[in-house]
Order: structure tokens, then C-alpha cells, then sequence
């Protein structure tokens, strides 16, 4: 099984200490001895017959993921730079072509590199069943109990009773269905969330791609054609790649495959996608508070407080996000955290 990490998002909500040229993979956000690409690479199974790993990022990133790696002493299989961002499917496009290349057809573990998994161990019990059944030719994702009508996720609803225990049959797979849809599926109660990760056959999934996506395929393809390797890098065709059509792994395969199947995930898993998702799963104290770097709270309740070049003290405030930047400072109700995309977007607008 390879390990294939996907690392090339923007995270945008955690502006501003994820930015352009360094984005939240590369922070250590949820953990301060590592970075969440160090954590998703931590947490892969240790000892057995995994292969190296390998990373695919944006190549302004390279050296940023060279780094974090040899930092933990990982040696990656590949770290293969996109010129642009296309999405996910034809990230995952990339790495399946270069594994399938020399007649090799291994089992993929793809992780997005911007989640917390609290229980590794049960993680990684999950992952073994998974395994077993991306063997055998199914695409397999990771089913979370939902716990509000996100719609920032895809939604898998399960069928009941199949003779294996832990894996479900995928009857429906929905990504980021609106806010009433999201609503009665959680009423409804047979749907997961689907975490993101998937575990697959590189031959399988390339199959699906070309069944429901023959495009995004058949570029990737050329893309890779005229690549160019450069020590652990491998320069994805810049004037190929950029005509790529851009587009998910949940919208181009998942949503339309009837090869899927569920392995409920009980791990502790989160996406940090937002500051107050990542005070929901960090260490808080006594009132509440989650505070990082030098930070003083007086009276102060359920705030995540992060000073990253100044003291920030908190008086007398509740269910903020204040979090204090060289050249920025946010200051934002906890219950609007998707909002931050709209301060990027003004951002950007400005030039
Ligand atoms: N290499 C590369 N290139 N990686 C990318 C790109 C890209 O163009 N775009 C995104 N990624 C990486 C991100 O860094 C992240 O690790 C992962 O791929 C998933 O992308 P997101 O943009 O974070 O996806 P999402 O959160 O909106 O939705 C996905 O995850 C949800 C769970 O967190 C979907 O799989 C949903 O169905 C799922 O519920
Ligand atoms: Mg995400």
C-alpha cells in the first residue's frame, strides 16, 4: 500500500495564519511538535509492507514538503509539483498514472494532509479492513458519524447488512449537499460523512476516472508525458496541466461510481478546515479558553486566542477568535468562521 498525501489546498478559513505561500498543512496548528502534513504522515501504519510515500503539492510548496519530511526522517517516494491546482481528481490522477507506469498496480492510501485523527490506534484498525477490500477491487472511503448538517462535506448514505462486518455498500454519495439537504440527511440518520480519505487500487480508481471523467484523464496523461524528474520531484507538464478542467475526486468519481463502499471511521477524526473546528479539538483549559503562544485571558470564556508575534491579552470576552499575526489580526465571532474566505476574497480583490 502507498501512502499518496495530498497537500495542495490553500486553506483559506484559517487566514491569516494559512496563507498563499504557506498554508495550514504546513503549520503545526493542532499540535505544536509537528505540522498536520508531519501528523498525517505519523500516523500511517508503522512496520508492515507500506511503501514510501508520496506527496502531491503545488511547487511553490516543494521545499516547504522536502523539509517537513526530512525533518521526520521520511523519505518520499515522490513529490510530485503541480504548476497549478486542478482539485483533487487530478491530483490523485497524477500519482495513479505514475504508479500504473511500469506495470505495477499497488493499493493507494489517499489523505488529505489537513486533518486531526485523535485515536490512531483505531484508525488504523479501520484502515486494515479497508485495505482488505481495496485488494479486492473496491473503492473504499471512511464513513464519520455526522454530528451537524455541515455542508462543507460529502455524504454517504450506507446500506444495512452485509455479511462482512465494518463495511457497508455505498448507495448514495452526495458532496456538499445545501444547508436543508444537509438537514434531513441528519435526520435521516443512515448517512456518514465522508472524511476525504480513500483507499483504492491505482487501476480501479484510473478505470472509474475514465469512465465518468475521460478528460481530466486523458490530460493528466499528456501531463505526465513531458514531465520532468528532478531529484524526489517530478515536474508535472506546466502548458499540459494548466488545460486540465478542475474538479474533485468526490464530484468527478465518487458521486457517480457504483464501486464504492463505507468502513465506518470511530477515531476521533476532524477536519481543521476553520479556527473554530481546531478549538474543538484542541486542549482547552478550565473556562474554555484555547490559547496558543503568549496570550493572557481574564474572565474570558470558550475563545481561541492566538498570538504569534505579540502578547494578545482577552478580557471579559466570550466565544471569540482572536488570533494576532505580524500584519494581520482577526477578531471574529466563533459561530461565523466560514466567513474568513470572504475577507481572503476582498483580499484578493484588492490585489
Ligand atoms: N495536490 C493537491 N492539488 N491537493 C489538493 C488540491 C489540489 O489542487 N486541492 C485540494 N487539495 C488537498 C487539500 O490540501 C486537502 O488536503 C485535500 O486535498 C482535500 O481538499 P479540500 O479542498 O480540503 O476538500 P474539502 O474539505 O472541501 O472536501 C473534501 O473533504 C471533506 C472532509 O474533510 C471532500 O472529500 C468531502 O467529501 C469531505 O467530506
Ligand atoms: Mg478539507
Amino acid at each position: 500500500m502507498i501512502p499518496l498525501i495530498l497537500s495542495g489546498g490553500a486553506g483559506t478559513r484559517l487566514w491569516p495564519m494559512s496563507r498563499q505561500l504557506f498554508p495550514k498543512q504546513f503549520l503545526p496548528l493542532a499540535d505544536p511538535q509537528s505540522t498536520l502534513l508531519q501528523a498525517t504522515l505519523a500516523r500511517l501504519p508503522q512496520g508492515d509492507d507500506l511503501g514510501r510515500p508520496v506527496v502531491v503539492c503545488n511547487e511553490d510548496h516543494r521545499f516547504l514538503v522536502a523539509e517537513q519530511l526530512r525533518a521526520m526522517g521520511v523519505q518520499p517516494a515522490r513529490i510530485i509539483l503541480e504548476p497549478v491546482g486542478r482539485n483533487t481528481a487530478p491530483a490523485v490522477a497524477l500519482a495513479a498514472l505514475e504508479q500504473v507506469q511500469d506495470g505495477a498496480d499497488p493499493v493507494l492510501l489517499v489523505m488529505p494532509a489537513d486533518h486531526v485523527i485523535a485515536d490512531v490506534d483505531a484508525f488504523r484498525r479501520t484502515l486494515s479492513t479497508a485495505r482488505m477490500r481495496a485488494e479486492a477491487g473496491d473503492l473504499v472511503t471512511f464513513g464519520i458519524v455526522p454530528t451537524e448538517p455541515h455542508t462543507g462535506y460529502g455524504y454517504i448514505r450506507a446500506g444495512h447488512g452485509t455479511e462482512e462486518a465494518g463495511v457497508l455498500p455505498v448507495l448514495e454519495f452526495v458532496e456538499k449537499p445545501d444547508q436543508q439537504t444537509a438537514e434531513g440527511y441528519l435526520a435521516g440518520g443512515d448517512y456518514f460523512w465522508n472524511s476525504g480519505m480513500f483507499v483504492f487500487r491505482a487501476s480501479v480508481f484510473l478505470q472509474e476516472l475514465e469512465t465518468h471523467a475521460p478528460d481530466i484523464l486523458a490530460t493528466c496523461r499528456k501531463a505526465l508525458e513531458s514531465a520532468q524528474a528532478d531529484m524526489d520531484f517530478l515536474r508535472v507538464d506546466r502548458d499540459a496541466f494548466a488545460t486540465c478542467r478542475s474538479d474533485s475526486i468526490d464530484y468527478a468519481v465518487m458521486e457517480k461510481t457504483g464501486r464504492a463502499v463505507v468502513v465506518p471511521l470511530r477515531a476521533g477524526w476532524s477536519d481543521v478546515g476553520s479556527w473554530a473546528s481546531l478549538w474543538a479539538v484542541g486542549a482547552r483549559d478550565a473556562d474554555g479558553n484555547l490559547t496558543q503562544g503568549d496570550v493572557i485571558t481574564v474572565g474570558a470564556r470558550n475563545c481561541y486566542v492566538h498570538g504569534n508575534q505579540r502578547l494578545v491579552a482577552a478580557v471579559g470576552v466570550e466565544d471569540l477568535v482572536i488570533v494576532e499575526t505580524a500584519d494581520a489580526v482577526l477578531v471574529m465571532h466563533k459561530d461565523r468562521d466560514q466567513e474568513v474566505k470572504e475577507v481572503v476574497a476582498r483580499l484578493k480583490s484588492r490585489g
